[in-house]
């Protein structure tokens, strides 16, 4: 591997499929594989590269397909063995990649496994997971994100001792310092690669390693070195990027295929020990800090009550692609399965400013010096669902979160209020093919409700007219192709400070683009002359006012550097 532009991963747009809500061809209300294989025309249409699926290995859903029970099997639901074969083929065909989404810092507490390392302390799969004895009094004190205790550790009678779990007690840390461990999720990763596959996201990757001596992480110590955060905490394990070059020398170097790590907990002064290719390690990270700006610190998902603040916003991303200018490359997302809908979290999911905001938020995403990722819906306008109750919810981060509150006595309606802004449940729904019953999802019950905007909001009402979002995504991704300027050209950002508009230039020697981008719903005044050059982008088709932005516009302009 070379840190050069012909890398094909470096160049193309991803486009992230959550197979449970994309289209379900068997009437059980759940997507599935042959779903993906009939839309995969649709997908080829937009100018897709790489194709993300989320988890479809046999699984008890106990958090969607994120606790594996069995990793060379298919969840029947999904479809069969044979479908993900031909999914790869037919991807394949059609001139794209396809990567899995892979599970191996945990695995379902019904893996195969787990059951056996529960039975007793001498089972040989006991050391597959970390444990904490009884003889040694109450484990020291570990965050479990999904846990309705917020406890990381939980007690096995059996072994009378307890396993530790960082996110819900149904899914069990697998423990890679011992080398059987690594040896048979190795062999696992060889055998989806010899299906043909083109890669992997790898799912809280930056978590395997642990400090196995477990020392007690009091408050104090979290804040000062942490930042408060958990996530922080677990992505500092001592043998991190031992395992990972592990990985990558004895199963991801004999492949031509891309490796993404999920990367909680990792800053951008750490993103090169990651992805510099001299490492050996990974080809790319999607962190965290450009998502999670807006959140307040310390709470669970609340948005700053005057919203995120886009300098911050800004300082992140220009944080990360100054990171990995001279080594490595960046990603790029602004929404996927565990976050809100883009455009209700960084746009406006109003009648009046979804379709120009949702553009807006377009141009930013595929404009910039990074691997842009795409999550299924986003390209037709889908926003949050906001559900009202938590009986609505299926997530168990939100059912657990509400329980874990319930119990302490908290507040749960403004919890139910933060969700509907924050749940993951919002970008979950099923996809909105066209105005018919099941939204052209499905013919029986949906596992989770359809938005009820699918009657305006869809695919088929956006296939035309030329002026559709969905259209304009496309036209969008094929002048970034056409331009490797935009993919690969030097990026400056332009107003640090300015509180409304995100200007930056890409540029590569006189090849230079200017992106002028209003994040807010009132017009306001731009102190750059944007009538110098050509607009080859504006969200407002001909509207175009001198010195000024209109409420979310934008324009990228062919210019002079
Ligand atoms: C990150 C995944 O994206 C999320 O959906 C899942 O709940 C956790 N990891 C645990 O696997």
């Amino acid at each position: 591997m070379s840190n050069n532009a012909d890398i094909w991963w470096r160049s193309a747009v991803i486009y992230q499929v959550y197979p449970r809500s994309f289209k379900d061809t068997d009437g059980d209300g759940i997507g599935d594989l042959p779903g993906i294989i009939q839309k995969l025309d649709y997908i080829a249409s937009l100018g897709i590269d790489i194709l993300w699926i989320n988890p479809v290995y046999l699984s008890p859903d106990r958090d969607n397909g994120y606790d594996i029970s069995d990793f060379k099997n298919i969840q029947p639901q999904m479809g069969t063995m044979e479908d993900m074969e031909t999914l790869i083929k037919k991807v394949h065909e059609k001139g794209m990649k396809i990567i899995m989404d892979m599970v191996i810092n945990h695995t379902s507490d019904e893996h195969a496994w787990f059951k056996q390392a529960r039975m007793s302390r001498d089972n040989p799969y006991y050391s597959f997971y970390h444990w904490w004895p009884e003889e040694k009094g109450q484990p020291p004190y570990r965050c479990g994100f999904f846990d309705p205790e917020g406890q990381g550790w939980h007690y096995n009678e059996p072994t009378r001792s307890w396993y530790l779990h960082y996110f819900s007690h149904h899914q069990p840390d697998l423990n890679w310092e011992n080398p059987e461990v690594r040896e048979a999720l190795f062999d696992m990763l060889r055998f989806w690669l010899d299906k043909g596959i083109d890669g992997f996201r790898l799912d809280a990757i930056t978590f395997i390693s642990k400090d196995v001596s477990f020392p007690p992480v009091t408050r104090a110590f979290l804040d000062e070195k942490f930042k408060g955060d958990w996530g922080h905490y677990y992505a500092d394990g001592p043998r991190l990027h031992e395992y990972l070059r592990e990985m990558h020398e004895k199963v991801l170097r004999h492949y031509n295929i891309v490796t993404i790590a999920e990367a909680p907990g990792v800053r951008a002064d750490q993103a090169v020990d990651f992805v510099d290719p001299a490492r050996k390690e990974l080809d790319m990270i999607c962190h965290f800090e450009g998502i999670m700006v807006g959140y307040l610190p310390g709470e669970f998902k609340k948005m700053a009550p005057g919203g995120f603040d886009l300098k911050e916003l800004k300082a992140v991303y220009t944080r990360w692609d100054e990171a990995c200018e001279e080594k490595g490359w960046a990603t790029m997302y602004l929404g996927n399965h565990d976050q809100p809908r883009m455009i209700s979290h960084w746009g406006n999911d109003s009648d009046t400013f979804r379709d120009l905001s949702a553009k807006m938020l377009f141009t930013f995403l595929l404009t910039m010096r990074a691997t842009p990722f795409i999550y299924n819906g986003d390209e037709i306008g889908m926003v949050n669902i906001r559900f009202e109750k938590i009986e609505d919810y299926k997530d168990i981060e939100t059912r657990h979160v509400y329980q874990q509150l319930k119990d302490k006595g908290g507040d749960v309606q403004a919890f139910l209020q933060d969700q509907q802004l924050a749940a993951r449940d919002n970008s979950r729904t099923p996809f909105q093919w066209d105005s018919g019953a099941g939204a052209g999802f499905t013919t029986g019950q949906p596992w989770i409700s359809i938005n009820n905007n699918y009657i305006e909001v869809n695919a088929a009402g956006q296939e035309r007219p030329a002026s559709s979002l969905l259209n304009f995504v496309r036209s969008l991704i094929r002048l970034r192709k056409n331009n490797p300027v935009l993919i690969d050209g030097r990026y400056s950002l332009l107003l640090p400070d300015h509180p409304a508009i995100y200007a930056y230039k890409r540029q590569t020697g006189n090849d230079c683009y200017l992106i002028a981008l209003n994040f807010t719903s009132e017009a306001v005044v731009c102190p750059y002359d944007l009538s110098k050059g050509k607009i080859v982008v504006n969200n407002y088709e001909d509207t175009f006012e001198r010195g000024q932005l209109l409420p979310y516009q934008a324009l990228v302009i062919q210019t002079i550097p």
